[in-house]
């Protein structure tokens, strides 16, 4: 069963020094799982809009905005809008939930962030989705060898994020449980879902 336990990360200053390390320390571990690889390798060539939800530091927004710059992007976070980013991405600051679904379409991405909510809060997400025609969700998988892998890289990473890791596999998805909380197939997607042994679910959905 998923366990919910604050992360540290969400409850600091965004310009403490220690928040600072935890998220290079996310870049890390991102790179680590190959998360930014697969997201950018499932995003259809087509795609006209591309919205991210919790992108953290902006790092694959920024990197997806030079890969395509006539790819109108949007990202909501409840940090302030990182210092690097370029100015075509549009940077919407605050508490996802207090902000209207949008309507624009287009491509969702969710990286390392649907872990945060509860099952009742993730099926007033999957409500928030209903207009994107892709969604794109990359997560922790709750299971032993993601957290036998976060006990070897703890020596190397700051207190904060061996901390936030550890919370955040307790509160990742086992199979079946990410399209089942945001009620996927109500909803009329069709989707597919993957692991990685290096500790991510994924799941890849589509409107049919
Ligand atoms: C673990 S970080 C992942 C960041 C980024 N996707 C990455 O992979 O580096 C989770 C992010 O979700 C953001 N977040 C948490 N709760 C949120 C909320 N209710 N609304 C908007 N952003 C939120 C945090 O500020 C943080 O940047």
């Amino acid at each position: 069963m998923r366990k919910l336990t604050p992360e540290l990360l969400d409850h600091l200053p965004h310009d403490d020094p220690g928040a600072m390390r935890s998220r290079s320390d996310l870049r890390r571990i991102n790179r680590f799982m190959g998360n930014e690889g697969w997201i950018t390798s499932v995003i259809p060539k087509r795609a006209n809009h591309i919205t991210e939800i919790g992108a953290g530091d902006g790092h694959l927004i920024s990197k997806l905005s030079q890969q395509r710059p006539e790819v109108e992007i949007t990202a909501y976070d409840l940090a302030p809008r990182p210092a690097h980013l370029p100015d075509s991405v549009k940077w919407i600051e605050g508490d996802l939930f207090s902000h209207a679904h949008p309507s624009h379409g287009g491509t969702l991405i969710a990286n390392l962030f649907l872990h945060h909510f509860t099952d009742t809060q993730l099926e007033t997400l999957g409500e928030w989705m209903r207009n994107f025609k892709t969604v794109i969700i990359n997560e922790p998988l709750r299971s032993r060898l993601p957290m036998l892998l976060g006990k070897i890289a703890a020596p190397f990473v700051h207190p904060i994020t061996r901390h936030d890791m550890r919370v955040s596999i307790e509160a990742g998805f086992a199979p079946g449980e990410l399209a089942k909380t945001l009620k996927f197939e109500k909803q009329g997607f069709k989707f597919r879902e993957m692991t990685d042994w290096r500790g991510a679910i994924r799941v890849l959905a589509s409107r049919v």
